[in-house]
Order: C-alpha cells, then sequence, then structure tokens
C-alpha cells in the first residue's frame, strides 16, 4: 500500500481533530495476508470515549437545527469523496481486512451508495395529521433525531457498515461515535479525513478505536448516548443490548446469521450454481448473509456438486493486493483454524470433502474453498455460522422437508431459494423465518433495500425507506383550545 495514502490516518478523530490516546499507547495493525504491520493505531480508552461523546452531545444541537436540505449536502459531499477516493481507501481496505482488491473497490461504491440514498432520505422525514378525538383540539406527529448515537461496526465490511450506520444517523439529524473493529480500524479512521475535507461540523462524527471493553462500557453506560447500532456476532449483540437496557437506549443489532440455500430440481441449475459462488465465496466467506448450509433436492445433488466442483476450481486463494486473487486470506489464523475445525467436525460425523480449489496457498490464515457433502443436522457446519470458504450441502426430499430444515436455527437473517415454480417460489419465500429472502436472486444487499434479520439475527432495518426509523423518534402533539376566541 502506498504510505503516502493521506487517506490512512492513525489517531482517534474526536472534535474534528486527530488525537494521540492520553495513555500514549497505541496497537500495531497487521495485512492478514503477510502478518506485516501496516501502521501504529492509537489506542483510545475510556478517556477519549468519554471526550468523543462530550463532543457528540455538544454537536447535536447545531446539527439538528440546520434544515434537512443542509444536511444532505454534507452527505452529497461524503459520497462523493468516497467515490473519488475509491482506490486510496480500496488499498487501506485490503491491506487490513485482505478481501481481493476488487471486492474492495465494490465495497467503497457499496458503501458510498448509502450516502447518496440518505442525503434522498433525509429531506423526506415527514410527519402526520392525525383525525382528533374533539372538534376542539388538533393532533400531529413530528419525527426528531433519537440524539447522539454510538456505532460499533465489525472486521468483514469496515467500510460499508459504517457507512450504513453513519449516513441515516446524520440524515435523520443524530452525531455519532463509532467504534470500529481494532483490525480494521484504518478504513474507519479514513471517515474522519473525508468527514473534515466535507466540512462536516467539528463533533459530528467521533471515531475511537483501541480498548474494546473500556470504550463499550463507557457508551453503553453515558446517559448521553440515545442508541446503540451493533453489527457483529450474536453474543455480542446480547451482551451490548443487556447493557444498553440499564438506561433504556434504542438498539439496532445486525447480528450473526445461518443462511439456507434451497435448490429445487425445477431451478436452472448453471444459475444456481453461479449464483452460490458468487455470494459464498464473496469475502471468503465471511460474510453474515452467504449461504451457510446449501440444501439441493435428491434428484439433482450429484448434478449440481459436480458443477459446483468445477466452478470453484477458478477461485484462486492468496493475496487480495494482486489482482488476480478471488479469494483472500481469513481475517488471522484464529478464524482459520475454526472453519478448519468444523471442517474436520463435519468429516468426522461422516462429511465427505469433495475437490478443493486449486492455485492456493494453504497455511492458515489462508483456506482453499472446500465443498463438503453429505452434511447432516448433527453436525456444526449445519449448527454454526462457518465464516470461511465451505460449502456443506444437504439433501432434501420434499419442500416440507426443506423448509422445516431451512427454519431449523435460531438465526433468521438471510435465505434464499432456486425454482422456476412461481407458486413455490412464493410459498416457500412466505414460509421461510428470515427477514431478507432472494428468489433466484443471491445479491440481494443494496442501499435501496431493508437489510436486518429476525430471531437471534437481530432486530431493525439499515438501508431503504425504513433505515431511517430507526433514528427518529416520534412524537405526538395534541393541541388544545383550537377554536377559542
Ligand atoms: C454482513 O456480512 O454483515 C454484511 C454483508 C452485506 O452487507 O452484504
Amino acid at each position: 500500500m502506498n504510505q503516502e495514502n493521506s487517506l490512512l490516518k492513525n489517531q482517534a478523530f474526536i472534535d474534528g481533530n486527530w488525537c494521540d490516546a492520553k495513555t500514549g499507547n497505541s496497537f500495531v495493525v497487521e495485512n492478514p495476508a503477510t502478518g506485516e504491520a501496516i501502521a501504529r493505531c492509537a489506542l483510545a480508552g475510556e478517556t477519549e470515549a468519554e471526550r468523543a461523546i462530550q463532543a457528540a452531545d455538544k454537536a447535536l444541537n447545531g446539527w439538528q437545527q440546520l434544515t434537512a436540505k443542509e444536511r444532505s449536502v454534507y452527505l452529497y459531499r461524503l459520497h462523493e469523496l468516497l467515490l473519488e477516493h475509491q482506490e486510496d481507501l480500496a488499498q487501506i481496505l485490503t491491506a487490513e481486512q485482505g478481501k481481493p482488491l476488487p471486492e474492495a473497490r465494490a465495497e467503497i461504491q457499496y458503501g458510498a451508495s448509502y450516502f447518496k440514498w440518505f442525503a434522498e432520505e433525509s429531506t423526506r422525514i415527514y410527519g402526520d395529521v392525525i383525525p382528533a378525538s374533539s372538534p376542539d383540539k388538533r393532533v400531529i406527529c413530528i419525527k426528531q433525531a433519537v440524539g447522539v448515537v454510538a456505532c460499533i461496526t465489525p472486521w468483514n465490511f469496515p467500510n460499508a457498515m459504517l457507512a450504513r450506520k453513519i449516513a441515516p444517523a446524520l440524515a435523520a439529524g443524530c452525531t455519532v461515535i463509532c467504534k470500529p473493529a481494532n483490525e480494521t480500524p484504518f478504513s474507519a479512521l479514513a471517515f474522519g479525513e473525508l468527514a473534515n475535507r466535507a466540512g462536516i461540523p467539528a463533533g459530528v462524527i467521533n471515531i475511537v478505536c483501541g480498548d474494546t471493553e473500556a470504550i463499550g462500557e463507557a457508551l453503553t453506560s453515558s446517559q448521553l448516548v440515545r442508541k446503540l447500532t451493533f453489527t457483529g456476532s450474536t453474543s455480542v449483540g446480547k451482551t451490548l443490548a443487556a447493557a444498553c437496557a440499564k438506561t433504556m437506549k434504542r438498539t439496532s443489532m445486525e447480528l450473526g446469521g445461518n443462511a439456507p440455500f434451497i435448490v429445487f430440481d425445477d431451478a436452472d441449475i448453471d444459475s444456481a450454481v453461479q449464483a452460490l459462488v458468487q455470494n459464498k465465496f464473496r469475502n471468503a466467506g465471511q460474510t453474515c448473509i452467504c449461504a451457510n448450509r446449501i440444501l439441493v433436492q435428491n434428484s439433482i445433488i450429484d448434478l449440481f456438486a459436480d458443477k459446483l466442483s468445477q466452478a470453484i476450481q477458478t477461485l484462486n486463494v492468496g493475496n487480495g493486493l494482486s489482482e488476480t486473487v478471488s479469494i483472500g486470506p481469513l481475517i488471522h489464523r484464529e478464524a482459520a483454524q475454526n472453519v478448519q475445525a468444523i471442517v474436520d467436525d463435519a468429516i468426522n460425523l461422516g462429511a465427505t470433502p469433495l475437490i478443493q480449489a486449486t492455485k492456493s496457498l494453504v497455511a492458515p490464515p489462508f483456506i482453499k474453498p472446500i465443498i463438503l457433502k453429505h452434511v447432516s443436522n448433527q453436525m456444526r457446519a449445519f449448527k454454526e455460522e462457518i465464516f470461511g470458504p465451505v460449502a456443506p450441502l444437504i439433501r432434501f426430499d420434499t419442500e416440507e422437508e426443506a423448509i422445516r430444515m431451512a427454519n431449523d436455527t435460531r438465526a433468521g437473517l438471510a435465505a434464499y431459494l432456486f425454482t422456476k415454480d412461481y407458486s413455490r417460489s412464493w410459498r416457500v419465500a412466505e414460509a421461510l423465518e428470515y427477514g431478507m429472502v432472494g428468489v433466484n436472486d443471491s445479491a440481494i444487499s443494496n442501499e435501496m433495500a431493508p437489510f436486518g434479520g429476525i430471531k437471534e439475527s437481530g432486530q431493525g432495518r439499515e438501508g431503504s425507506k425504513y433505515g431511517l426509523d430507526d433514528y427518529l423518534e416520534i412524537k405526538y402533539m395534541s393541541f388544545g383550545d383550537t377554536t377559542a376566541g
């Protein structure tokens, strides 16, 4: 990566200024593909988190008092700046996260799209006039910003996950404190630099990386923080939700998935295979919505497995900074070891590994794509979110059986089904207990659609016209005496 990259910032961003941690401490951020240090980053803690909360609170009134149109101008500027600096941002993202450069470039566009979308939506935050209960009353509802928002984001999409929290928050009139994952702080800190270049008032966006526990405690316990939005694992989501209950904060939780990908025997098999490869191996399988359990109808499972085996041979594993690579490393060695343990568990319990992609580095954190046949609901590969390039195939006979197996999980984020039968596509899509369902479609993420899950995959929606609601309170105003005098 070009060390002259002007978006590579390594201090906390508080109240419009860059600052070191008061302790002077910092931590090393490594490139997962090489293990080499990219740079050190200031290790913020409670002190910096408190300062960031104070700054966000101080900036709140001024930001809320702007007209929606004025706020939208800032969001449009951020959208333009993200696209203008797409290459520098993609280089930072791949260096710290590992995903191949083309995917990193696509992520920057994806993240930028939320700023444009919410720049537009921000000018359409309408209220209601409600028929009153008596002739002299007038009743209206207005929508107002929730207030100061804490955004805690993961390492798998370090730009887009933050973008889809900051953009609606700012559009609604909220100010934010961001705590990105320590594996990928630089993609997040770049937002600070771009916020300054966009002229966004000091304190509206604050970013602190470092001591996760201390920062998390400061954010969840503060009375000034009125909402917490989190993307990450279900277990951490539950801990944060419990901590937020003490101050009755609003929460949005985008948590883990266990996506079924159902292929019926009347599906276009080639399209289904292609859709699966794009979906399953995006970001080396480190995606909450990627296919986790591939349910294939009995009569086509062998053909499907053959075609899938052929398709994955074209995947090239290696350093994401090389333009020829299609699958980068996992985020760290432990992640790869965990994926390997899930594969070993399946094989020990009777699954058959099919051909793995060739031309690959093999040592963790790299891991070759693998197909597992004869997977059952007793195996970890069925029960857990794999978060790696492993495609477990599970056979089914009937539509009812497929639906039952697909819903046999506490997760409820994304599901996919492939069929040419129009009635079946409606029937099955409605029966699946998931927040998002792709029907003959595996690329379901975009700024116009409501991203989010049900059951233990969380609550709230990001993106779409619904995405603003999570950052708005409804105020009902009843005017009496309107007909007097
Ligand atoms: C995620 O893995 O949490 C997000 C994936 C996406 O937005 O497509």
